[in-house]
């Protein structure tokens, strides 16, 4: 996607990275890098050489150090409500409801909306440096890109009231205590861990892990629904080609070929 300049996109081995490109202003998210952010995971959902997506930030410091504050003295009550509603509906519910897997590689600063964004992705590596937090209670603020509701979803209540009434940021370590990230690792081996995770879920029946995705979507958000959209999925898979692949290649004792059918 050579068309975006806050964002850097590239594709190798079905791998989709992309990587928020405002080092200088610790890839803060203006309304711009959210346009464009919008356009790259639109991309993960129509190109069929995409089979996984990474979300990181450019440069040593941060993934994202939040909304880009400077543009919040413009606005009113009217065009706040918007940025918050256009932002989870361009990019971070579109994220979080992906068939395909989007996993955060936090490189630094993941703080307000970087931590929401991260949050938004299925599951968050980090490097030994990165840092969370939702400060946004410092502005007189609270999270608008779903932090108030995925942050108590990943860490539970009094850990998400804590975090979000303090504003304390929080290291890699204490993240990976409370389930905020799943794996800590050194800023160098950070994209390589991410990737062989990718390569693991590769391996895996693509409409299996839509499915896993959409139902664990569905235990968070309408979890009334959640067994009855098991059995439903459970069946379904069951007409797909996939399903009978894996099977037959588990009684034969061969590797399944799953063509995602
Ligand atoms: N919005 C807009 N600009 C931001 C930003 C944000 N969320 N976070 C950092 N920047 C800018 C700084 O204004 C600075 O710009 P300048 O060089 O033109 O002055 C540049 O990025 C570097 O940041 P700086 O504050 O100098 O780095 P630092 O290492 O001293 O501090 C942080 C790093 C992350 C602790 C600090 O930048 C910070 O607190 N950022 C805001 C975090 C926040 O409240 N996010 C939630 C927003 S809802």
């Amino acid at each position: 996607m050579n068309n975006l300049t806050t964002v850097i996109t590239t594709l190798e081995a079905g791998i989709f990275v992309i990587t928020i490109n405002r080092p200088e202003k610790l890839n803060a998210l203006n309304a711009e890098v959210i346009r464009e952010l919008g356009l790259a995971i639109a991309e993960v959902y129509t190109n069929d050489n995409i089979a996984a997506a990474i979300v990181t930030g450019a440069g040593p410091k941060a993934f994202v150090a939040g909304a880009d504050i400077a543009e919040f003295t413009s606005l009113d009550g009217s065009s706040g409500k918007n940025l918050a509603q256009l932002g989870q509906q361009l990019v971070f519910n579109k994220i979080e409801q992906c068939p395909k897997p989007i996993v955060a590689a936090v490189n630094g600063f993941a703080l307000g909306g970087g931590c929401e964004l991260a949050m938004a992705c299925h599951f968050r590596y980090a490097s030994t440096n990165a840092k969370f937090g939702q400060p946004e209670v410092n502005l007189g603020l609270v999270p608008g890109y779903g932090g108030t509701q995925r942050l108590t979803q990943l860490v539970g209540k009094g850990r998400a009231l804590e975090l979000m009434m303090t504003g304390n940021i929080i290291s890699a370590d204490e993240a990976l205590a409370m389930g905020l990230v799943n794996k800590v690792c050194p800023s160098e081996g950070l994209m390589e861990a991410v990737k062989a995770t990718l390569n693991t879920i590769a391996g895996k029946a693509p409409l299996a892990v839509a499915k896993v995705i959409d139902l664990v979507n569905t235990a968070c958000y309408h979890p009334a629904k959640g067994l009855q959209m098991e059995i439903d999925a459970f069946g379904a898979l069951f007409e797909s080609d996939d399903l009978k692949e894996g099977a037959s290649a588990f009684l034969e004792k061969r590797k399944p070929n799953f063509k995602g059918r």
